[in-house]
């Protein structure tokens, strides 16, 4: 099997190519080291919601990034459901910004 098949086909399997279609490496790898996909999917509830209802939810909102690095750095509660998003207080401001730009990116 050529290496660079091998490798599609293990993304394919894991489901990697599919979430993150359009996500560069450097996103990739900053989501998954902060631990978010232990509890979120991009299209999928899991935990927490699907970022792409988050994106929708908050389409219209003009400070819908700030909003979002509040949530994620303080936690959040009650928006969603019964389950509580813990606070990720350990995130830089900058990433916190991207991650929250990242979620928004994920408009239908
Ligand atoms: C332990 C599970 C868990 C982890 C880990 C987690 N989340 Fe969440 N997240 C949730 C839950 C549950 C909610 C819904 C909270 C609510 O109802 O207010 C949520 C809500 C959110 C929201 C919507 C907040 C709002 O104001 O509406 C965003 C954005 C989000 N998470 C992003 C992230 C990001 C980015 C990470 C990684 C740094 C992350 N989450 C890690 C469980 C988690």
């Amino acid at each position: 099997m050529k290496p660079r098949f091998f490798l599609t086909s293990l993304m394919l399997l894991s489901g990697f190519g599919h979430a993150f279609g359009q996500d560069s490496a450097e996103i990739v790898e900053l989501v998954q080291a902060s631990g978010c996909l232990s509890c979120h999917s991009v299209k999928e509830k899991i935990v927490g919601p699907a970022l792409q209802d988050v994106a929708t939810k908050y389409a219209g909102n003009v400070d819908a990034v700030g909003s979002l690095t509040q949530s994620i750095k303080y936690g959040s509660r009650g928006k969603w459901g019964r389950m509580a998003m813990p606070p990720h207080s350990s995130i830089s401001a900058e990433d916190l910004t991207t991650l929250a730009t990242w979620v928004m990116s994920h408009k239908p």
